[in-house]
């Protein structure tokens, strides 16, 4: 699996957490920034990131800014990304038995790095469970092809 990684000025210590967390886990990862001491824009370094994730330059994505909702709004402007924003373990796993979510997104301003920590390592290794669910990607799948 490959990944791909970005934050905003708000993200950048869970950023750090979660890619030590990957070269734990033998997960090769993209680190698309920010390397920034000043306030950015998360729509720069969330759409990148989702872009790599719709093309399948990149397996899944993950997105930290100070609450996760703007990087979780952009991300999911690109076609054929499913950026889900979690802050718990049991949403971690549904989202991805459930919604097959490619991208995940957290907010730094509201949860710990442990707990981001736990979340992503859930997030990384849980499969998509298909048979219904599956359906239920399809039709968003559908709509995208016929009305985007
Ligand atoms: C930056 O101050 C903050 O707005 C951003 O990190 C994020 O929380 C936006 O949703």
């Amino acid at each position: 699996m490959k990944v791909a990684i970005a934050s905003d000025h708000g993200g950048m210590n869970i950023r750090q957490e979660i890619k030590k967390l990957m070269e734990e886990m033998g997960i090769e990862y993209i680190d698309l920034g920010c390397e920034c001491e000043g306030s950015v824009d998360y729509p720069d370094y969330a759409v990148p990131v989702a872009e790599k994730v719709a093309s399948g330059e990149v397996d899944r994505g993950i997105l930290i800014c100070g609450t996760g909702i703007g990087m979780s709004i952009a991300a999911n402007k690109v076609k054929g990304v499913r950026c889900a924003l979690v802050h718990d373990l049991y949403s971690a796993r549904m989202t991805r038995e459930h919604n097959d979510s490619n991208v995940l997104a957290m907010g730094e301003r509201v949860i710990g790095p442990g707990l981001a920590r736990e979340i992503a390592k859930v997030w990384l290794t849980t499969e998509f469970a298909g048979g219904r669910h599956a359906n239920r990607v399809n039709k968003i799948e559908k709509y995208e092809q016929e009305r985007l």
